[in-house]
Protein backbone atom coordinates (compact mmCIF):
# COMPACT_ATOMS: atom_id res chain seq x y z
CA UNK A 1 0.00 0.00 0.00
CA UNK A 2 1.07 3.63 -0.64
CA UNK A 3 0.74 5.77 2.29
CA UNK A 4 -0.74 9.42 0.63
CA UNK A 5 -1.15 12.64 2.71
CA UNK A 6 -3.60 14.61 0.85
CA UNK A 7 -3.33 18.49 2.02
CA UNK A 8 -5.77 20.93 0.80
CA UNK A 9 -7.82 23.91 1.93
CA UNK A 10 -11.35 22.42 1.44
CA UNK A 11 -12.81 18.76 1.06
CA UNK A 12 -16.22 18.26 0.54
CA UNK A 13 -18.69 17.41 2.14
CA UNK A 14 -16.94 18.87 5.03
CA UNK A 15 -16.05 22.93 3.49
CA UNK A 16 -16.46 24.06 -0.46
CA UNK A 17 -15.88 26.73 -2.35
CA UNK A 18 -15.64 25.11 -5.52
CA UNK A 19 -13.98 22.66 -7.58
CA UNK A 20 -11.11 21.72 -5.60
CA UNK A 21 -13.30 20.53 -2.88
CA UNK A 22 -15.27 17.88 -5.09
CA UNK A 23 -12.01 16.75 -6.30
CA UNK A 24 -9.96 16.51 -2.52
CA UNK A 25 -13.35 15.30 -0.96
CA UNK A 26 -13.45 12.03 -4.12
CA UNK A 27 -9.81 11.28 -4.25
CA UNK A 28 -9.86 8.76 -1.46
CA UNK A 29 -11.94 6.73 -2.99
CA UNK A 30 -10.49 7.23 -6.50
CA UNK A 31 -7.12 5.82 -5.83
CA UNK A 32 -8.20 3.35 -3.21
CA UNK A 33 -9.24 0.52 -5.47
CA UNK A 34 -5.15 1.39 -6.97
CA UNK A 35 -3.56 0.66 -3.59
CA UNK A 36 -3.29 3.96 -2.61
CA UNK A 37 -4.31 4.68 1.26
CA UNK A 38 -4.83 8.38 1.59
CA UNK A 39 -5.08 10.21 4.21
CA UNK A 40 -6.48 13.94 3.80
CA UNK A 41 -5.28 17.32 6.05
CA UNK A 42 -7.39 20.70 6.02
CA UNK A 43 -7.52 23.29 8.55
CA UNK A 44 -9.66 22.92 11.16
CA UNK A 45 -12.63 26.00 10.56
CA UNK A 46 -15.46 25.79 12.20
CA UNK A 47 -17.67 23.79 9.83
CA UNK A 48 -15.31 21.58 9.88
CA UNK A 49 -14.92 21.56 13.65
CA UNK A 50 -18.88 20.99 13.98
CA UNK A 51 -18.31 18.12 11.83
CA UNK A 52 -16.14 16.40 14.02
CA UNK A 53 -17.91 15.81 17.38
CA UNK A 54 -15.14 14.52 19.66
CA UNK A 55 -11.92 13.87 17.90
CA UNK A 56 -8.56 12.09 19.50
CA UNK A 57 -5.46 14.65 19.67
CA UNK A 58 -2.92 13.20 17.64
CA UNK A 59 -0.26 15.87 18.40
CA UNK A 60 0.16 19.00 20.15
CA UNK A 61 2.00 22.00 19.06
CA UNK A 62 3.28 24.79 21.69
CA UNK A 63 4.45 27.07 18.87
CA UNK A 64 3.47 26.62 15.13
CA UNK A 65 4.26 29.37 13.67
CA UNK A 66 3.38 31.73 16.75
CA UNK A 67 0.17 29.98 17.56
CA UNK A 68 -1.06 26.82 19.18
CA UNK A 69 -2.23 23.96 17.21
CA UNK A 70 -3.18 20.53 17.99
CA UNK A 71 -3.80 17.50 15.41
CA UNK A 72 -7.01 15.61 15.70
CA UNK A 73 -8.20 12.45 14.04
CA UNK A 74 -11.08 11.70 12.32
CA UNK A 75 -12.75 10.33 9.08
CA UNK A 76 -13.98 12.04 5.49
CA UNK A 77 -16.79 9.18 4.64
CA UNK A 78 -14.94 6.24 5.59
CA UNK A 79 -11.36 7.09 4.26
CA UNK A 80 -8.79 8.96 7.24
CA UNK A 81 -8.59 12.71 7.99
CA UNK A 82 -6.34 14.97 9.81
CA UNK A 83 -7.72 18.41 11.34
CA UNK A 84 -5.10 20.79 12.11
CA UNK A 85 -7.07 22.86 14.92
CA UNK A 86 -5.09 25.44 15.40
CA UNK A 87 -8.30 28.35 16.59
CA UNK A 88 -6.43 31.48 16.12
CA UNK A 89 -6.19 30.63 12.98
CA UNK A 90 -9.42 29.08 11.56
CA UNK A 91 -12.15 29.39 14.10
CA UNK A 92 -13.98 32.58 12.91
CA UNK A 93 -16.82 33.43 10.72
CA UNK A 94 -16.55 34.59 7.30
CA UNK A 95 -14.99 32.80 4.54
CA UNK A 96 -12.50 30.22 3.94
CA UNK A 97 -10.08 32.99 2.89
CA UNK A 98 -11.99 35.97 2.82
CA UNK A 99 -14.14 37.98 6.37
CA UNK A 100 -17.67 38.91 5.34
CA UNK A 101 -16.62 41.87 3.09
CA UNK A 102 -14.75 39.72 0.34
CA UNK A 103 -11.38 41.10 2.32
CA UNK A 104 -8.35 38.13 2.40
CA UNK A 105 -7.52 37.70 5.63
CA UNK A 106 -3.96 39.46 6.80
CA UNK A 107 -3.20 36.10 7.99
CA UNK A 108 -3.88 34.18 5.43
CA UNK A 109 0.22 33.82 4.90
CA UNK A 110 0.47 32.51 8.46
CA UNK A 111 -2.61 29.93 8.23
CA UNK A 112 -1.34 28.42 5.27
CA UNK A 113 2.15 28.57 5.88
CA UNK A 114 1.02 26.49 9.15
CA UNK A 115 -1.13 24.25 7.23
CA UNK A 116 2.11 23.73 4.97
CA UNK A 117 4.19 23.30 8.07
CA UNK A 118 2.09 20.91 9.35
CA UNK A 119 2.13 18.78 6.50
CA UNK A 120 5.59 18.61 6.05
CA UNK A 121 5.70 17.36 9.43
CA UNK A 122 3.51 14.29 8.83
CA UNK A 123 5.27 13.53 5.99
CA UNK A 124 8.74 13.82 7.74
CA UNK A 125 7.40 11.22 10.66
CA UNK A 126 5.71 12.88 13.38
CA UNK A 127 3.38 10.68 14.38
CA UNK A 128 5.34 7.07 15.00
CA UNK A 129 2.40 5.19 13.53
CA UNK A 130 1.81 6.72 10.47
CA UNK A 131 4.21 6.98 7.65
CA UNK A 132 3.84 8.66 4.31
CA UNK A 133 5.34 7.78 1.55
CA UNK A 134 3.95 11.10 -0.27
CA UNK A 135 3.05 14.18 0.18
CA UNK A 136 0.50 15.69 -2.24
CA UNK A 137 -0.47 19.02 -1.84
CA UNK A 138 -2.91 21.12 -3.43
CA UNK A 139 -3.10 25.05 -4.40
CA UNK A 140 -0.97 27.69 -3.08
CA UNK A 141 -2.84 26.88 0.22
CA UNK A 142 -0.65 23.80 0.72
CA UNK A 143 1.80 24.14 -1.37
CA UNK A 144 4.18 25.09 1.60
CA UNK A 145 4.62 21.87 2.64
CA UNK A 146 6.38 21.08 -0.53
CA UNK A 147 8.91 23.71 0.24
CA UNK A 148 8.96 22.95 4.28
CA UNK A 149 9.90 19.52 3.22
CA UNK A 150 12.66 20.74 1.03
CA UNK A 151 14.25 22.48 3.74
CA UNK A 152 13.72 20.58 6.44
CA UNK A 153 16.64 19.08 8.30
CA UNK A 154 15.70 15.60 7.51
CA UNK A 155 17.75 13.70 4.76
CA UNK A 156 15.48 13.17 1.57
CA UNK A 157 15.91 9.79 2.69
CA UNK A 158 13.81 10.19 5.50
CA UNK A 159 10.60 12.04 4.27
CA UNK A 160 8.03 11.62 1.36
CA UNK A 161 7.83 12.80 -2.25
CA UNK A 162 6.20 15.85 -2.85
CA UNK A 163 3.65 16.56 -5.38
CA UNK A 164 1.73 19.78 -5.72
CA UNK A 165 -1.85 19.83 -7.82
CA UNK A 166 -2.60 23.01 -10.05
CA UNK A 167 -5.85 23.74 -9.88
CA UNK A 168 -5.67 27.18 -10.46
CA UNK A 169 -2.89 29.05 -11.14
CA UNK A 170 -4.36 32.71 -10.58
CA UNK A 171 -4.56 31.95 -7.35
CA UNK A 172 -0.75 32.27 -5.96
CA UNK A 173 -0.56 33.11 -2.55
CA UNK A 174 1.48 36.21 -2.26
CA UNK A 175 3.22 38.07 0.10
CA UNK A 176 5.57 40.71 1.07
CA UNK A 177 8.99 40.19 1.48
CA UNK A 178 8.52 40.69 5.66
CA UNK A 179 6.72 37.50 6.34
CA UNK A 180 9.65 35.34 5.66
CA UNK A 181 10.88 35.87 8.76
CA UNK A 182 7.88 34.75 10.37
CA UNK A 183 8.17 31.23 8.40
CA UNK A 184 11.36 29.55 10.25
CA UNK A 185 12.76 28.67 6.83
CA UNK A 186 16.52 29.15 6.66
CA UNK A 187 17.60 32.35 5.23
CA UNK A 188 19.21 30.89 2.00
CA UNK A 189 15.34 29.54 1.31
CA UNK A 190 14.41 33.31 0.30
CA UNK A 191 15.83 33.12 -3.19
CA UNK A 192 14.98 32.40 -6.63
CA UNK A 193 15.81 29.13 -6.16
CA UNK A 194 13.25 28.99 -3.46
CA UNK A 195 10.59 31.06 -1.92
CA UNK A 196 11.66 34.11 -3.07
CA UNK A 197 8.69 35.39 -5.96
CA UNK A 198 9.00 39.27 -7.93
CA UNK A 199 10.58 40.56 -4.35
CA UNK A 200 8.22 39.04 -2.12
CA UNK A 201 7.37 35.91 -1.06
CA UNK A 202 4.87 33.20 -3.59
CA UNK A 203 3.69 30.09 -1.91
CA UNK A 204 2.76 28.48 -4.48
CA UNK A 205 6.32 29.24 -6.57
CA UNK A 206 7.43 27.96 -3.87
CA UNK A 207 5.54 24.68 -4.27
CA UNK A 208 6.19 24.15 -7.76
CA UNK A 209 9.63 24.86 -7.42
CA UNK A 210 10.78 22.61 -4.91
CA UNK A 211 8.04 19.58 -5.22
CA UNK A 212 9.73 15.94 -6.94
CA UNK A 213 6.09 16.60 -9.07
CA UNK A 214 3.83 18.94 -10.64
CA UNK A 215 0.26 17.60 -12.03
CA UNK A 216 -2.73 20.19 -13.57
CA UNK A 217 -6.76 19.25 -13.87
CA UNK A 218 -6.49 18.80 -17.43
CA UNK A 219 -3.94 17.77 -20.02
CA UNK A 220 -4.32 21.31 -22.06
CA UNK A 221 -4.38 23.23 -18.91
CA UNK A 222 -0.78 22.11 -18.48
CA UNK A 223 0.02 23.17 -22.08
CA UNK A 224 -1.21 26.53 -21.72
CA UNK A 225 -0.25 27.39 -18.56
CA UNK A 226 3.35 26.85 -20.61
CA UNK A 227 2.43 31.15 -21.89
CA UNK A 228 2.39 34.05 -20.35
CA UNK A 229 -1.44 34.51 -21.10
CA UNK A 230 -2.37 31.47 -18.98
CA UNK A 231 0.81 30.92 -16.79
CA UNK A 232 0.62 34.32 -15.19
CA UNK A 233 4.14 35.00 -14.14
CA UNK A 234 4.59 31.47 -14.01
CA UNK A 235 4.96 30.18 -17.12
CA UNK A 236 8.89 29.90 -16.99
CA UNK A 237 9.17 28.19 -14.21
CA UNK A 238 6.35 25.47 -15.46
CA UNK A 239 8.59 25.64 -18.66
CA UNK A 240 11.66 25.09 -17.13
CA UNK A 241 10.31 22.11 -15.08
CA UNK A 242 7.91 20.79 -18.08
CA UNK A 243 9.39 17.52 -17.47
CA UNK A 244 7.88 17.05 -14.03
CA UNK A 245 4.67 18.52 -15.22
CA UNK A 246 1.82 16.35 -16.47
CA UNK A 247 -2.14 17.59 -16.34
CA UNK A 248 -4.78 14.39 -14.81
CA UNK A 249 -8.24 15.20 -15.65
CA UNK A 250 -10.58 15.37 -12.89
CA UNK A 251 -13.36 12.31 -12.63
CA UNK A 252 -16.62 13.10 -10.68
CA UNK A 253 -17.96 10.73 -7.67
CA UNK A 254 -20.61 8.95 -8.27
CA UNK A 255 -22.15 9.05 -5.46
CA UNK A 256 -23.08 12.44 -5.10
CA UNK A 257 -23.70 13.26 -9.08
CA UNK A 258 -25.67 10.45 -10.73
CA UNK A 259 -29.21 11.27 -12.12
CA UNK A 260 -30.45 7.88 -11.32
CA UNK A 261 -30.01 8.74 -7.44
CA UNK A 262 -30.14 11.61 -6.99
CA UNK A 263 -31.88 12.76 -3.93
CA UNK A 264 -32.18 16.67 -4.60
CA UNK A 265 -34.12 16.14 -8.14
CA UNK A 266 -37.95 16.54 -8.40
CA UNK A 267 -37.80 12.93 -11.01
CA UNK A 268 -34.79 11.44 -11.48
CA UNK A 269 -34.17 9.54 -14.70
CA UNK A 270 -31.53 7.73 -16.78
CA UNK A 271 -30.48 8.09 -20.74
CA UNK A 272 -33.45 5.95 -21.19
CA UNK A 273 -35.82 8.22 -19.88
CA UNK A 274 -34.98 11.53 -20.57
CA UNK A 275 -38.47 13.03 -20.69
CA UNK A 276 -38.60 12.95 -16.84
CA UNK A 277 -36.29 15.87 -17.24
CA UNK A 278 -39.38 17.82 -17.84
CA UNK A 279 -40.31 17.72 -14.20
CA UNK A 280 -37.22 18.92 -12.93
CA UNK A 281 -37.42 21.56 -15.20
CA UNK A 282 -41.15 22.66 -14.52
CA UNK A 283 -39.57 22.99 -10.76
CA UNK A 284 -36.47 25.00 -11.88
CA UNK A 285 -39.24 27.49 -13.44
CA UNK A 286 -40.95 27.55 -10.35
CA UNK A 287 -38.38 28.26 -7.93
CA UNK A 288 -36.85 30.64 -10.45
CA UNK A 289 -39.83 32.69 -11.28
CA UNK A 290 -39.63 31.87 -14.72
CA UNK A 291 -42.59 31.50 -17.22
CA UNK A 292 -42.99 27.49 -17.86
CA UNK A 293 -42.47 26.40 -21.48
CA UNK A 294 -40.99 24.23 -24.09
CA UNK A 295 -38.35 26.34 -24.92
CA UNK A 296 -34.53 26.18 -24.16
CA UNK A 297 -33.66 26.39 -21.01
CA UNK A 298 -30.22 27.76 -20.11
CA UNK A 299 -28.26 27.52 -17.11
CA UNK A 300 -25.08 28.77 -15.56
CA UNK A 301 -23.87 27.48 -12.00
CA UNK A 302 -20.59 29.16 -11.58
CA UNK A 303 -18.67 31.77 -9.78
CA UNK A 304 -19.66 35.16 -10.82
CA UNK A 305 -16.25 36.31 -11.90
CA UNK A 306 -13.99 37.35 -14.42
CA UNK A 307 -12.43 33.66 -15.24
CA UNK A 308 -15.50 32.49 -15.61
CA UNK A 309 -16.42 35.21 -18.08
CA UNK A 310 -19.39 36.33 -16.31
CA UNK A 311 -18.78 39.79 -17.41
CA UNK A 312 -19.36 39.11 -21.35
CA UNK A 313 -22.19 36.88 -20.70
CA UNK A 314 -24.07 39.58 -18.34
CA UNK A 315 -24.03 41.97 -22.02
CA UNK A 316 -25.64 38.98 -23.91
CA UNK A 317 -28.65 38.18 -22.12
CA UNK A 318 -30.72 40.52 -24.17
CA UNK A 319 -29.91 38.60 -27.34
CA UNK A 320 -30.53 35.20 -25.51
CA UNK A 321 -33.95 36.25 -24.35
CA UNK A 322 -34.36 37.71 -27.85
CA UNK A 323 -33.47 34.37 -29.67
CA UNK A 324 -36.28 32.52 -27.63
CA UNK A 325 -34.11 31.38 -24.71
CA UNK A 326 -34.42 32.03 -21.06
CA UNK A 327 -31.59 31.57 -18.47
CA UNK A 328 -31.82 30.34 -14.40
CA UNK A 329 -28.52 31.47 -12.97
CA UNK A 330 -27.16 30.34 -9.73
CA UNK A 331 -23.92 31.93 -8.81
CA UNK A 332 -21.94 34.16 -6.59
CA UNK A 333 -18.98 36.09 -6.89
CA UNK A 334 -18.41 39.75 -7.87
CA UNK A 335 -20.84 42.64 -6.60
CA UNK A 336 -20.69 44.76 -9.49
CA UNK A 337 -21.53 41.22 -11.78
CA UNK A 338 -24.16 40.26 -9.72
CA UNK A 339 -26.17 43.37 -9.67
CA UNK A 340 -25.96 43.35 -13.78
CA UNK A 341 -27.82 40.02 -13.56
CA UNK A 342 -30.10 41.29 -10.98
CA UNK A 343 -31.10 43.77 -13.39
CA UNK A 344 -31.38 41.45 -16.31
CA UNK A 345 -34.09 39.87 -14.33
CA UNK A 346 -36.21 43.25 -14.18
CA UNK A 347 -35.94 43.75 -17.93
CA UNK A 348 -36.86 40.21 -18.84
CA UNK A 349 -39.19 39.18 -16.11
CA UNK A 350 -40.25 35.28 -16.74
CA UNK A 351 -37.28 34.47 -19.05
CA UNK A 352 -34.15 35.29 -16.72
CA UNK A 353 -34.32 34.17 -12.97
CA UNK A 354 -30.88 34.77 -10.89
CA UNK A 355 -30.12 32.85 -7.31
CA UNK A 356 -27.39 35.09 -5.97
CA UNK A 357 -25.78 32.76 -3.82
CA UNK A 358 -24.56 29.04 -2.51
CA UNK A 359 -26.84 26.12 -2.57
CA UNK A 360 -25.73 22.72 -3.37
CA UNK A 361 -29.25 21.42 -3.86
CA UNK A 362 -30.08 23.75 -6.53
CA UNK A 363 -26.94 23.07 -8.64
CA UNK A 364 -28.46 19.85 -9.52
CA UNK A 365 -32.01 20.46 -9.82
CA UNK A 366 -30.32 22.86 -12.86
CA UNK A 367 -28.08 20.31 -14.19
CA UNK A 368 -31.35 18.17 -13.92
CA UNK A 369 -33.87 19.69 -15.31
CA UNK A 370 -32.53 22.97 -17.41
CA UNK A 371 -31.70 22.24 -20.81
CA UNK A 372 -28.08 23.47 -21.67
CA UNK A 373 -25.24 24.88 -19.68
CA UNK A 374 -23.31 27.73 -20.18
CA UNK A 375 -19.39 28.33 -19.28
CA UNK A 376 -18.04 30.73 -21.21
CA UNK A 377 -14.71 30.80 -19.15
CA UNK A 378 -11.73 32.41 -20.16
CA UNK A 379 -9.17 29.69 -18.18
CA UNK A 380 -10.89 26.68 -17.31
CA UNK A 381 -7.74 23.97 -15.65
CA UNK A 382 -10.52 21.36 -15.42
CA UNK A 383 -14.10 22.48 -14.98
CA UNK A 384 -16.14 20.06 -13.17
CA UNK A 385 -19.83 21.43 -13.49
CA UNK A 386 -19.28 20.34 -17.95
CA UNK A 387 -18.65 17.09 -16.07
CA UNK A 388 -21.99 17.29 -14.05
CA UNK A 389 -23.59 18.56 -16.87
CA UNK A 390 -22.68 15.78 -19.95
CA UNK A 391 -23.90 13.58 -17.18
CA UNK A 392 -26.63 14.67 -16.24
CA UNK A 393 -27.75 15.31 -20.23
CA UNK A 394 -27.76 19.26 -19.79
CA UNK A 395 -25.63 19.78 -22.53
CA UNK A 396 -22.62 21.85 -21.94
CA UNK A 397 -21.68 25.52 -24.20
CA UNK A 398 -18.52 26.25 -23.11
CA UNK A 399 -15.23 28.67 -24.18
CA UNK A 400 -12.69 25.81 -26.27
CA UNK A 401 -10.12 26.17 -22.85
CA UNK A 402 -8.10 23.59 -20.71
CA UNK A 403 -10.40 21.23 -19.46
CA UNK A 404 -14.03 22.28 -21.21
CA UNK A 405 -11.29 21.79 -24.36
CA UNK A 406 -10.62 17.94 -23.14
CA UNK A 407 -14.11 17.01 -22.14
CA UNK A 408 -16.37 18.40 -24.87
CA UNK A 409 -16.40 17.10 -27.79
CA UNK A 410 -18.58 20.03 -30.43
CA UNK A 411 -21.66 19.53 -32.46
CA UNK A 412 -20.17 20.02 -36.05
CA UNK A 413 -21.63 18.52 -38.79
CA UNK A 414 -19.37 15.58 -39.01
CA UNK A 415 -19.16 15.42 -35.03
CA UNK A 416 -23.34 15.36 -35.43
CA UNK A 417 -23.13 12.80 -38.07
CA UNK A 418 -20.68 10.59 -36.75
CA UNK A 419 -22.83 10.49 -33.24
CA UNK A 420 -19.87 11.67 -31.28
CA UNK A 421 -21.17 15.43 -30.37
CA UNK A 422 -21.41 16.20 -26.96
CA UNK A 423 -21.59 19.61 -26.58
CA UNK A 424 -21.17 23.44 -28.36
CA UNK A 425 -17.67 24.48 -28.20
CA UNK A 426 -16.75 28.08 -29.34
CA UNK A 427 -13.26 30.04 -29.60
CA UNK A 428 -12.93 33.35 -27.71
CA UNK A 429 -14.42 34.40 -24.99
CA UNK A 430 -16.57 37.75 -26.95
CA UNK A 431 -20.29 38.50 -26.91
CA UNK A 432 -20.36 37.88 -30.74
CA UNK A 433 -18.76 34.01 -30.03
CA UNK A 434 -21.28 33.64 -27.16
CA UNK A 435 -24.48 34.94 -28.77
CA UNK A 436 -23.16 32.57 -32.09
CA UNK A 437 -23.34 29.78 -29.68
CA UNK A 438 -26.52 30.46 -28.26
CA UNK A 439 -27.65 30.53 -31.52
CA UNK A 440 -26.44 27.61 -32.50
CA UNK A 441 -27.29 25.43 -29.49
CA UNK A 442 -31.24 26.67 -30.15
CA UNK A 443 -30.58 25.68 -33.71
CA UNK A 444 -29.64 22.33 -32.00
CA UNK A 445 -32.37 22.34 -29.66
CA UNK A 446 -34.77 22.66 -32.09
CA UNK A 447 -33.69 19.55 -34.09
CA UNK A 448 -35.34 17.10 -31.09
CA UNK A 449 -33.49 13.68 -32.60
CA UNK A 450 -30.21 15.76 -32.89
CA UNK A 451 -30.53 17.12 -29.57
CA UNK A 452 -31.15 13.80 -28.45
CA UNK A 453 -28.37 12.67 -29.36
CA UNK A 454 -26.32 14.82 -27.54
CA UNK A 455 -27.76 14.03 -24.70
CA UNK A 456 -26.87 10.73 -25.13
CA UNK A 457 -23.48 11.12 -25.91
CA UNK A 458 -22.67 12.88 -23.33
CA UNK A 459 -24.34 10.29 -20.79
CA UNK A 460 -22.68 7.71 -22.13
CA UNK A 461 -19.32 9.08 -21.43
CA UNK A 462 -17.12 8.09 -18.64
CA UNK A 463 -16.09 10.80 -16.22
CA UNK A 464 -15.30 8.58 -13.57
CA UNK A 465 -12.59 8.62 -11.58
CA UNK A 466 -11.36 5.21 -12.94
CA UNK A 467 -8.68 6.37 -15.41
CA UNK A 468 -7.54 9.54 -13.32
CA UNK A 469 -7.42 7.60 -10.48
CA UNK A 470 -5.19 4.86 -11.59
CA UNK A 471 -2.89 7.41 -12.96
CA UNK A 472 -2.90 9.52 -9.54
CA UNK A 473 -1.52 6.25 -7.99
CA UNK A 474 1.19 5.31 -11.07
CA UNK A 475 2.56 8.87 -10.18
CA UNK A 476 2.52 8.26 -6.51
CA UNK A 477 3.69 4.69 -6.85
CA UNK A 478 7.09 5.97 -9.22
CA UNK A 479 8.01 8.51 -6.85
CA UNK A 480 7.33 6.23 -3.75
CA UNK A 481 9.91 4.17 -5.27
CA UNK A 482 12.65 7.05 -4.76
CA UNK A 483 11.06 8.05 -1.30
CA UNK A 484 12.11 6.11 2.17
CA UNK A 485 8.84 4.35 4.19
P1 LIG B 1 -14.31 26.36 -9.89
O1 LIG B 1 -13.74 25.41 -8.93
O2 LIG B 1 -13.31 27.10 -10.69
O3 LIG B 1 -15.31 27.29 -9.28
P2 LIG B 1 -15.50 23.99 -11.14
O4 LIG B 1 -16.39 23.86 -12.33
O5 LIG B 1 -14.32 23.12 -11.08
O6 LIG B 1 -15.12 25.53 -11.02
O7 LIG B 1 -16.29 23.64 -9.82
C1 LIG B 1 -17.32 24.42 -9.32
C2 LIG B 1 -18.06 23.60 -8.29
O8 LIG B 1 -18.78 24.48 -7.44
C3 LIG B 1 -19.08 22.66 -8.86
O9 LIG B 1 -19.28 21.59 -7.98
C4 LIG B 1 -20.32 23.55 -8.95
O10 LIG B 1 -21.52 22.81 -8.99
C5 LIG B 1 -20.18 24.30 -7.65
N1 LIG B 1 -20.80 25.63 -7.61
C6 LIG B 1 -20.36 26.77 -8.17
N2 LIG B 1 -21.16 27.80 -7.83
C7 LIG B 1 -22.12 27.29 -7.05
C8 LIG B 1 -23.24 27.85 -6.36
N3 LIG B 1 -23.51 29.15 -6.43
N4 LIG B 1 -24.01 27.03 -5.62
C9 LIG B 1 -23.73 25.70 -5.56
N5 LIG B 1 -22.70 25.13 -6.17
C10 LIG B 1 -21.89 25.90 -6.90
C1 LIG C 1 -10.25 25.06 -9.81
C2 LIG C 1 -10.48 25.34 -11.29
C3 LIG C 1 -11.44 24.38 -11.93
C4 LIG C 1 -11.18 22.95 -11.50
C5 LIG C 1 -11.16 22.85 -9.99
C6 LIG C 1 -10.88 21.44 -9.49
O1 LIG C 1 -11.20 25.65 -9.01
O2 LIG C 1 -10.90 26.67 -11.51
O3 LIG C 1 -11.34 24.45 -13.35
O4 LIG C 1 -12.17 22.09 -12.02
O5 LIG C 1 -10.16 23.68 -9.48
O6 LIG C 1 -9.68 20.92 -10.00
Amino acid sequence: MTQVLSVASEAFPLVKTGGLADVTGALPAAVAPHGVTMTTLVPGYPAVRAALGDARVLHRYDNLLGVEAQLLEAQLGSFPLLVLDAPALFQRSGGLYCDSHGVDWADNWRRFAALGRAAADLASGLLADRKFDILHAHDWQAAMGAAYLQYSPLAAASRAASIVTIHNIAFQGRFDRAIFDFLGLPPHAYSIDGVEYYGGVGFLKAGLFTADAITTVSPTYAREIRMPEFGMGLQGLITTRQDSVSGIVNGIDPAIWNPQTDTDLVKRYTIATLDDRKANKRAIETGFNLSPGDGPLFTVVSRITWQKGMDVLAGELDALVAAGGRLALLGAGDAALEAQYRAAVSRHPGRIGVAIGYNEKVSHLLQGGADAILIPSRFEPCGLTQLYGLTYGCVPVASRTGGLADTIIDANDAAVAAGAATGILFEEVTGERIRDSIHRTIALYEQPSVWRGLQRQGMRGDFSWQRSGARYAALYRGLSERAPF
